[in-house]
């Protein structure tokens, strides 16, 4: 009883939230024209712009959903009949495949195998093969935890495509993302990530260029999702003036500028992205310590964010309920080509050394009781030496 109540998600998101995150939200008599609120979303525009390592040339956005709303905002950029091009390492990949699909826009698409990622010159051969208005990619593919190299494959399209987006939904936060220096035209991401936020809203930074989209009076989007109709909030909330399309979620925008304080002036990004990468990589030394396997198959491809765990017994399926009853929550496999044969370990937000000491510890204590082949406390060991460096 009391593990559950102590319970650590090292999950996808959304993931443990701090308490003084949760707090910032407690307001009774807050609206959407209330000044704390309207200074709570300047604020978190400014911040956006840090996050994602913009200057004043990119529009920030801020809106209700998550991360699918804000992937399929992107249509607001597209006409009828115009070729995109979706490169996809996995589920989340796939997600812009169904989403193109329920528009009048053509869809190509570039896939990689289960724990690769599709490479920047496979991309670029088929910018060159075919004129394409947009290229997708995912940062971090959150159903396999792989993550694509996305500087170099920006560098390797940019040239030949009008408009580049990025789903950094498991990466903003957590690993190195420079949308400008890269020449993102969209980079969005999730509430519920790395930023640790409670889940509910989508936040996407937009290029000079996709803002010129904009002010093409026509595109394929509907009408919630239209970045046109949000445009003028962002502008007026940024001058500090209340202004309205759809009510926004309010409280949970007052816990997103309490988050980007914490993030961006009293943690540091730098140091947000170091504490990522460290216990990433204690978490993976724990995982091949005890004797299995990542499903992410190359070491360029490990991310911050998210540990695919192959199993060889056991039904990966058993290890999370036998985990939950330990007091941690895993997130389940999710990718059809390795249905049972993995779970995985998120690793993103607000999460520390201690929480990938209990994880791999009770991973290994469940394997061992479910029956898995693994070296009982290896795991730990290694995650301790790595941590101990
Ligand atoms: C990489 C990636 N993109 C998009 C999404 C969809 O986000 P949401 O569930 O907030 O709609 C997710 C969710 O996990 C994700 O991991």
């Amino acid at each position: 009883m009391i593990q559950k109540e102590k319970r650590i998600l090292m999950h996808v998101g959304p993931v443990n939230i701090l308490d003084r995150i949760l707090y910032a939200g407690l307001k009774n008599n807050v609206g959407f024209t209330s000044p704390e609120f309207v200074q709570a979303f300047q604020f978190s525009l400014k911040k956006i712009r840090e996050l994602f390592q913009v200057d004043k040339t990119y529009q920030p956005f801020i809106i209700p959903g998550g991360g699918t709303s804000a992937m399929e905002s992107v249509t607001s950029l597209l006409k009828e009949g115009e070729k995109v091009l979706v490169v996809t390492n996995g589920v989340f990949g796939d997600r812009w495949i169904n989403i193109f699909k329920k528009y009048p826009v053509q869809v190509n698409v570039l896939k990689a195998e289960p724990g690769y990622y599709v490479e920047p010159e496979t991309v670029e051969k088929e910018v060159k093969r075919e004129k394409y208005k947009l290229v997708t990619f995912t940062h971090v593919e959150t159903s396999t935890g792989v993550r694509q190299p996305i500087r170099e494959s920006v560098k390797a399209v940019r040239d030949y495509v009008d408009l580049v987006v990025v789903d950094g939904v498991s990466s903003v936060g957590a690993e190195e993302v420079k949308a400008k220096d890269w020449n993102v035209d969209v980079y969005l991401t999730a509430s519920q990530k790395a930023i640790g936020v409670p889940p509910g809203m989508g936040l996407l930074v937009l290029s000079s260029n996709a803002i010129e989209k904009l002010k093409e009076e026509k595109s394929v989007a509907g009408y919630y999702l239209d970045l046109r109709n949000w445009l003028p909030v962002m502008t007026n909330m940024e001058d500090g003036k209340a202004s309205y399309f759809s009510t926004p979620p309010v409280h949970t925008i007052l816990m997103l500028a309490e988050a980007l304080k914490i993030i961006i002036d009293e943690e540091g990004l730098d140091n947000r992205i170091k504490r990522h990468e460290k216990i990433a990589g204690a978490i993976r030394a724990g995982v091949e310590g005890m004797g299995l396997d990542i499903v992410a198959r190359k070491p360029e491809a490990y991310s911050n964010t998210v540990t695919g765990v192959l199993v060889k017994k056991v039904n990966a399926g058993n290890v999370l309920s036998e985990v939950i009853s330990e007091g941690i929550e895993l997130a389940p496999g999710v990718h059809p080509a390795l249905q049972g044969k993995y779970f995985r370990i998120g690793h993103m937000g607000w999460v520390t050394e201690n929480d990938a000491i209990s994880t791999i510890a009770s991973i290994e204590r469940a394997l061992k009781r479910l029956g898995e082949d693994i070296k009982l406390g290896e795991g730990v060991k290694a995650t301790q030496l790595y941590l101990a460096k």
